[in-house]
Order: structure tokens, then C-alpha cells, then sequence
């Protein structure tokens, strides 16, 4: 979509003028470009009994220049980013195309630049669809692209207009999160993340994309991750992301890891088939990382960032790994397997000892790790857990501000306690029972951050939060994230894009 900012000048195709409560006439400037006699028929609709701008309120009036589209936002001091976001994805997702694809949004009166932007942004998330397999799909939903012009008066046109073009480029990094987390598992294997990856850091002067492949994994010791991949013909990998390598090379920077499981069948400790295919998606965290480093790249975020994505396929076999087995890790220590399915922990463990080698100012991975945060936070908030207060409450602040809410949970003692239990092993990767599952998974987690020395000589871990996006990462009919349709979200890219070129 492209999108750019004017003075109230032509209609489009489709003309968009989101009204406030209680406006009870039509604004300056509302029908500026059109008929007398449309003209007209827009000022008797804002001023009539069946429109008064409530939130929700849809009005379309159809003219011989263009179709109308009154839209009630509620009042304006309730107006917040991300109704005005919701807004305009519920707005754009109704749209049909077929008169036209050229929008004007008019952003007449009691408007501030952050409403407008977020109304566009609404409009830029929701134009977003996974058909490349859809061979039959109509021609004419393919002819050419949507453009949205948003007009307001001058003395917002230069802010919003950056603010927009900052975030079309951000969304291209939401879009490439969908796009690999919509695509099947036997399309979108360990080895072809890997080759989109290098793919995309080709021709980029300022990335650079490195991936350990079968072979050097066994080299390197990254036994967990091997472990959780062996038993599928795709064998895993690991895939690094460097932006601005050579900068900032004296001082510490963010790693980024992301789960990426391709498919999880749950191995021998095998799910169930209701809602398997849903695993496809089991790789969104990696598909965050990707799609993180690509919003920072289109930004021309100028600071050096590392990623780290996992990737592996969870299949049954005679070469899977099994429950019982006790299984080496980069770090040195020993899991044992009480159930192949809890596997997004394992490969972690790998991730997250690799990133602590780094040394970096902070880890933070990203996992659809369990259904147990999906019981606690259903769809509408991503699993927060840290080992550092400071840390939590900028992931918390960066989720807010661009409303993808990251919740608070606690990393109780008692369930770390539970996980470094083995009678066998120095961890298992299974805790005493049901309750507390997430928890008991970021107590694992936690046993893979590296301690360091901070400067008085004392040790402490790297401050590290691990994100729970199992609930998050996608959506199958459910109505939670209004700048979605259906599939993968793209989740924590404008959240982990914000915190990190945050000044
Ligand atoms: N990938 C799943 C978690 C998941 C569940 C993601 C639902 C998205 C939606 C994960 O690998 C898993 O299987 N977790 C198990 C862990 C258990 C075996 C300890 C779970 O949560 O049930
Ligand atoms: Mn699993
Ligand atoms: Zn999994």
C-alpha cells in the first residue's frame, strides 16, 4: 500500500472522512473536490438524525464521482491510538476494491498527528493477505495495489507525513512475520527460513545473515537443538542476524532470539489432531526476529542489533529424540526429556547460551512456547517474564505504546525449582504438573542466561525477558487483533522496533 499525506484536495475512489461525536455539521473543507449536488448530500447526511459520529457508526453514500464513507470515531478526548488504528483495519477490511482502489482519508477538524498516523497504520496492517497458493483467486483483486492519501491541514501535514512513512516501513517488517509464519511446513522448512534469510541480507550493505548448518552445529556442540531437529528429514539450523556489524562494536547491544519450529508435531510424545495444523506456526518467533531486523533495515535504524533464530522441525521417527533421554547442550549442561513435546525450551537453551556469549546489553527471545499462557492471557496479551526490573517495564512501556501488550508474570522460585529437580540431569524439561506451565517453561529458560560480572566485580545474570506468544502469534477466527484477517500476526515487531531505536 502506499500511502502519503496532502492538502484537502481530490476524493480517490473511495472517500474516508472519520467524524467525531456530536458533529453536527459538516466541517471546513469536508466537501472540498466534490459535486454540488454530492455536495449536498454530504452535508444533509452529517447534519441528519442517522448519523451523530458514535463509535462504530457507518454511514456509505454513493455519488457519481466516488463512494462516501461517514465514519463515527466516538468522542474526540476518548480517542485513543489504538481505537484509531482498529478503526481504520475495521474500515479497510470492508472495503471491496472493486470501483477503485485509491482512498482519501479526511482528517477535517479536533485530529492530532498520532490519531491520524495510527488510523493509517489500521489501514496499512490490515492490507495483508496470504493467496499465494489460491490459484483461482478473481484477476481483479490482483489489479494493482491500494494507495491511501490522508488530508489534513497544513501544520500537520510534515509531522504526519514522517510518521507515516515511518511506519509503512516498520509494517514491511510485520508483513515478512506473516508471510513466514503463514507458510506451510512443507514449504517453509529449517533450510529455506535459512535461504530467505540470505536471501534478504543479499544486496544490503549494512546486514549481514550467517547460518550454521547441520554439520556445524554438530561441531559446535549445539546438541539441544540437534536433538529436537533429528528426528525430521529437514534437518535444523541456526540462523544469525547482524545489523550494523560494524558499528558500535565497543559497546553492548540487544540480541534478539526467536523459537523457530517449523512444524510441531510434538514428536513421539505426539499431540493430538485437532488443531495440529496450527503448529505450522510454531516458528513465529523467529518469524519476529526476521521481520524485526527487516523493520529496523527499511527504518535505517543506525545502531547494531544481533538475532538469533532456531530453527528446527519436531517430527516423530526411528531417529527422534524420545522421553527419558538425557540430552547435551551448548551450555554445558544436561536436560532430560520427559516429553519430546516440550521441545521450544530445548532449542532455546542453545539460543540463549549462544546470545549470552555475546555479551550483550540484553537478551530477549521470543517463543509460542506454551498453551498454558494461553489459558492465562488468552489472545489478547503476550506472556512478560524477566529476570531484571528495568528491562520489564520498557518491554511493558514500548507494548503499550504501540498496543501490543506485553502482561507482567512472575518467575516464582518454586517452579524454577521444579525444573532443576532431575533425579538424572541437571534440568528437565517437563515440570511436576500441569499448573504453572508457562512459568515452569521460563524457569527452564532461565537456567540457559549466562551470569557475568557486573562492574563492582559482582556476578549476576544478563538481563534477559523471555515473550510467550503462544497466544499472540495467530489468529483462527478470533477477533482479537483488529489489524489482522487471519493467520499469523506478525506480533512484538512494532513492540521490539520501538524499544529498541527508542532515544
Ligand atoms: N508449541 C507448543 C505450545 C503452543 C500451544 C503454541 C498452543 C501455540 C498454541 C509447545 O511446544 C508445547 O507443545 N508446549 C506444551 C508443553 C508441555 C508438553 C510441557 C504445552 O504447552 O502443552
Ligand atoms: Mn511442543
Ligand atoms: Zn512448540
Amino acid at each position: 500500500m502506499n500511502a502519503s499525506v496532502s492538502d484537502f484536495l481530490e476524493t480517490g475512489d473511495i472517500l474516508i472522512i472519520p467524524l467525531f461525536q456530536d458533529t453536527e455539521k459538516a466541517p471546513n473543507n469536508t466537501t472540498i473536490g466534490l459535486s454540488r449536488s454530492a455536495s449536498i448530500t454530504l452535508k444533509s447526511a452529517i447534519s441528519s438524525d442517522s448519523f451523530d459520529g458514535k463509535e462504530g457508526e457507518t454511514i456509505s453514500i454513493w455519488t457519481k464521482e466516488c463512494q462516501i464513507i461517514l465514519l463515527g470515531m466516538g468522542t474526540n478526548n476518548s480517542l485513543t491510538t489504538k481505537k484509531s488504528r482498529d478503526i481504520g483495519a475495521k474500515c479497510f477490511s470492508n472495503l471491496s476494491g472493486n470501483k477503485g482502489k485509491d482512498i482519501v482519508i479526511r482528517f477535517t477538524t479536533r485530529w492530532n498527528t498520532e490519531n491520524m498516523a495510527s488510523f493509517a497504520e489500521g489501514m496499512i496492517l490490515r492490507d495483508y493477505t496470504f493467496d499465494k497458493y489460491q490459484k483461482k483467486i478473481d484477476e481483479e483483486k490482483h489489479d494493482g495495489e491500494w494507495t491511501i492519501v490522508c488530508q489534513t491541514t497544513k501544520r500537520h501535514r510534515k509531522n504526519l507525513d514522517l510518521e507515516i512513512k515511518k511506519l509503512s516501513s516498520i509494517a514491511t517488517g510485520v508483513h515478512l512475520a506473516r508471510d513466514l509464519g503463514n507458510e506451510p511446513a512443507n514449504r517453509l522448512y529449517p533450510e529455506e527460513f535459512a535461504r530467505r534469510a540470505e536471501d534478504w541480507a543479499k544486496e544490503k550493505e549494512n546486514v549481514e545473515v550467517e547460518v550454521w548448518d547441520f554439520s556445524r552445529l554438530k561441531e559446535e556442540g549445539m546438541n539441544a537443538l540437534i536433538e529436537v531437529g533429528k528426528g525430521s528429514i529437514h534437518k535444523p539450523c541456526m540462523v544469525f542476524f547482524r545489523l550494523n556489524p560494524d558499528l558500535d562494536t565497543g559497546i553492548q547491544v540487544p540480541c534478539i532470539v526467536g523459537k523457530g519450529i517449523t512444524f510441531d508435531s510434538g514428536g513421539i510424545s505426539i499431540k493430538g489432531s485437532a488443531g495440529m495444523d496450527e503448529m505450522k506456526l510454531d516458528m513465529h518467533g523467529s518469524a519476529t526476529v526476521f521481520g524485526l531486523f527487516q523493520a529496523l533495515y527499511a527504518t535505517g535504524y543506525q545502531g547494531r542489533v544481533n538475532g538469533i533464530a532456531c530453527m528446527a522441525e519436531n517430527m516423530p521417527s526411528a531417529e527422534a529424540y524420545r522421553p527419558g533421554d538425557v540430552i547435551d547442550t551448548y551450555s554445558g549442561k544436561t536436560i532430560e526429556v520427559l516429553n519430546t513435546d516440550a521441545e521450544g525450551r530445548n532449542v532455546l537453551a542453545d539460543g540463549l547460551w549462544k546470545a549470552s556469549e555475546l555479551n550483550p546489553s540484553y537478551i530477549i527471545d521470543l517463543a509460542t512456547l506454551t498453551g498454558s499462557i494461553v489459558i492465562a492471557l488468552g489472545h489478547e496479551a503476550t506472556g512478560l517474564f524477566t529476570n531484571d526490573d528495568i528491562l520489564s517495564e520498557r518491554i511493558k512501556r514500548a507494548g503499550e505504546e504501540v498496543d501490543e501488550i506485553c502482561w507482567p508474570m512472575p518467575l516464582l522460585p518454586a517452579f524454577e525449582k521444579q525444573m532443576t529437580s532431575s533425579k538424572i540431569a541437571d534440568v528437565r524439561n517437563q515440570g511436576k504438573g500441569r499448573w504453572g506451565g508457562a512459568i515452569q517453561a521460563a524457569g527452564f529458560l532461565k537456567q540457559f542466561v549466562q551470569e557475568r560480572e557486573n562492574n563492582e566485580g559482582e556476578k549476576s545474570q544478563i538481563p534477559w525477558a523471555h515473550l510467550d506468544i503462544a497466544g499472540t502469534a495467530g489468529i483462527w477466527g478470533g477477533e482479537s487483533n483488529a489489524t489482522v484477517g487471519h493467520g499469523a500476526t506478525g506480533i512484538q515487531v512494532r513492540t521490539l522496533h520501538r524499544l529498541i531505536t527508542k532515544k
